[in-house]
């Protein structure tokens, strides 16, 4: 059977890819951010995931607001990356699973998710760079297989909280009836808080982001009973990509442990946040023993 080992939620911010491709990982502005995934590096060299569930918002690479789903799943067997304007190099190709993928999506549609679904789909910065953070000396090829999901971040009426915790927990559920052995980690990216534009752009709130890094642990569901106008006034209004955590959490079925977290504020406007959580024991498999 799929197993979920771990969930990985990381800040997304276009300037890690200049950072990355000018060599700056180790300056004093980006040191702490960069060296946030040391643990992950470990964990991941140990636990050697087969593929990630990457939970992100596009930002107007793959869907426009002429056209703009709510969630939408991957169905591909490859995702390319893309000239997004922010300057930063195009990163290589991502194999996708496209079995998996119609799993996820039956299993999603018939948990009553009607998600749009992808044959193809470009992936921008969100999906990219935390995967580049995981595998910092990846070549051509990606050592792990990609499902991108995508929740609106853009184009209101968003889908609140409490939707997303529900859509990660129906992804938690369709991984986990997978028959084929592997093992999975789902990565929620984005956050935490910032605005980007307004009278209130460079907006950052550091205290609420380490509430949210503290109840994502251990009460993810006191995140849910936010009202997406309580979000936007607490986390700005691109702090709203919280919701992309939210659902990460959702999809960790059992019992978790903190392996590594880390907060630096600012990287560019954003309150920069990296998180690794081990998920102990799914509730299918406690049954089991
Ligand atoms: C920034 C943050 C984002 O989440 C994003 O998608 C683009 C830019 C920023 O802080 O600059
Ligand atoms: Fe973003």
């Amino acid at each position: 059977m799929a197993r979920i080992i771990g969930g990985l939620s990381a800040s997304h911010v276009p300037s890690i890819g200049g950072a990355i491709a000018r060599g700056e990982q180790q300056t004093p502005y980006w040191k702490l951010f960069f060296d946030a995934f040391i643990p992950v590096h470990d964990w991941l060299a140990r636990e050697k995931p087969d593929l990630a569930i990457v939970i992100y918002n596009d930002h107007g690479l793959n869907f426009f607001l002429d056209k703009m789903p709510t969630f939408a799943v991957g169905a591909a067997h490859r995702y390319d990356n893309a000239d997004e304007g922010w300057g930063i190099p195009v990163l290589p190709s991502f194999e996708g699973d496209a079995a998996l993928s119609w799993h996820l999506i039956e299993s999603l549609v018939a948990d009553e998710f009607d998600v749009t679904m992808c044959q193809e789909m470009l992936v921008d910065h969100a999906f990219t760079l935390p995967i580049k953070l995981m595998y910092p000396r990846a070549g051509a090829h990606w050592p792990i297989r990609t499902i991108p999901v995508t929740i609106n971040s853009v184009q209101h009426p968003l889908p609140t909280a409490a939707r997303c915790w529900k859509l990660g927990q129906a992804i938690g559920r369709a991984l986990e009836s997978y028959p084929k052995d592997m093992k999975i980690i789902v990565l929620g990216t984005g956050g935490l808080s910032h605005q980007l534009d307004g009278t209130r752009a460079g907006f950052i709130n550091k205290e609420f982001d380490l509430l949210c890094l503290d109840k994502i642990v251990g009460d993810p569901e006191a995140l849910t009973r936010y009202t997406n106008r309580q979000i936007v006034e607490l986390a700005g209004s691109q702090g709203v990509e919280l919701m992309t955590w939210i659902a990460m959490r959702g999809a960790l079925q059992g019992r978790v442990s903190k392996v590594a977290s880390t907060y630096h504020v600012p990287i560019s406007n954003t309150g920069g946040a990296v998180m690794l959580l081990r998920n102990d024991q799914t509730p299918a498999r406690h049954a089991a023993e």
